[in-house]
């Protein structure tokens, strides 16, 4: 799959840019990202005019200038020299490339492509994220495969009976048909499976008990996916036969937020960027400490997995054949959205 340009990716977490420079490559272009003396983040292309040293192994000076670690060309946030050693005058043409940044919802996102198209608005909004309701677990794992199929991992969530067994998976989340719907002007896909008095899947027990329910459960997944990058899985669990009420309220069941963002790095390496955020037992630091084990073990299962697939169809002949079934609707519905969606970046003009 090529990669989409012309979108808002999500470049870092936000406490990754802290104090000092943080390289990131985001579609194969390598980013330095730092906070300047307001608090704001400012992305910079990550090489100096000078001779191409990556400006991300340099400093960040008492005026909030970086400082290149090689000869000391100085750039300001808007990626002016204002600089050089042992002259005076600075030449015209010292200047980096900066990349449209915004901090939002405790993400860092970067738009890639041409900076005149880059709208704000357009970023899903994941309000939850920095919301002292929800309690929060975060992180970023990089995973060495080609950014779709981390797309068809999420899509398709079948693969956790398999994959997933002893944490999140129960036979009934395979056996359970999805329904697909898609809004090709926003670029959403939206996949549903409901399960109706099922198990409990163990990693989930905590949060039905702190709910105060027991015995089998109602359990919906409802993905939410915006091509390209960005994944949210609203998971539900309740009593059985107790929907939500007409007006929305919803407090007798267990909601889990997870959010996937993802962003190509290179051709054959993506960072996955994850949030879980749930409803219940926030501040309560042993089920955080629950959450993170769990959501380690699975995250780790599914990077292992990914990590042996590329590895597997990187040795394929190309022209490989796929089988594709029901339960990769979704999945199948996302890569054409990104197919069209790259085809449409490119064919705007790079500024
Ligand atoms: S390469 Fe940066 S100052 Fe020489
Ligand atoms: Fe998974």
């Amino acid at each position: 799959m090529k990669f989409v340009r012309n979108q808002w990716y999500v470049a870092a977490l936000a406490e990754e840019v802290g104090d000092g420079l943080l390289e990131r490559t985001v579609l194969g272009e390598s980013i330095v990202l730092y906070r300047t003396l307001d608090g704001a983040v400012t992305g910079l292309a990550n090489r100096c005019v000078h001779r191409r040293f990556p400006l991300s192994e340099g400093r960040l000076d008492s005026a909030g200038n970086l400082v290149c670690g090689y000869h000391g060309f100085t750039y300001d946030p808007a990626g002016t020299c204002v600089a050089v050693p042992a002259q005076q005058r600075i030449p015209r043409s010292a200047r980096v490339p900066t990349y449209p940044v915004v901090e939002r919802d405790r993400f860092i996102w970067v738009w890639i492509g041409d900076g005149k198209l880059a709208d704000p608005a357009r970023i899903p909004s994941l309000p939850f994220l920095d919301d002292p309701g929800w309690a929060v677990l975060r992180g970023m794992a990089g995973v060495k495969c080609r950014y779709d199929l981390l797309i068809d991992n999420l899509m398709d969530l079948s693969h956790e009976t398999y994959l997933h067994s002893e944490w999140i998976g129960t036979p009934e989340v395979a056996e359970t048909p999805t329904t697909t719907t898609t809004d090709e002007d926003a670029c959403i896909v939206w996949v549903s499976r409901h399960m109706e008095n099922v198990p409990c899947p163990p990693s989930y027990i905590p949060s039905m008990a702190a709910k105060g329910f027991s015995g089998k459960i109602d359990r919906w997944q409802d993905i939410e996916y915006h091509a390209p990058g960005l994944y949210l899985l609203n998971s539900r669990i309740a009593p059985p036969g107790r929907p939500p009420a007409a007006d929305g309220e919803d407090s007798h069941a267990a909601h889990k937020k997870i959010v996937y963002a993802v962003t190509p790095s290179t051709a054959g390496t993506t960072y996955d960027f994850w949030c879980v955020a749930r409803d219940h037992e926030v501040g309560d630091v042993e089920a955080d400490t629950r959450g993170m084990k769990s959501q380690a073990a699975v995250l780790g299962q599914d990077v292992d997995a990914l990590n042996l697939l590329e590895a597997t169809l990187a040795g394929e002949p190309s022209g490989y054949q796929e089988l594709s079934v029901n339960i990769d609707t979704g999945a199948l519905a996302a890569r054409r959205m990104l197919a069209r969606l790259a085809e449409a970046g490119e064919r705007v003009p790079q500024g």
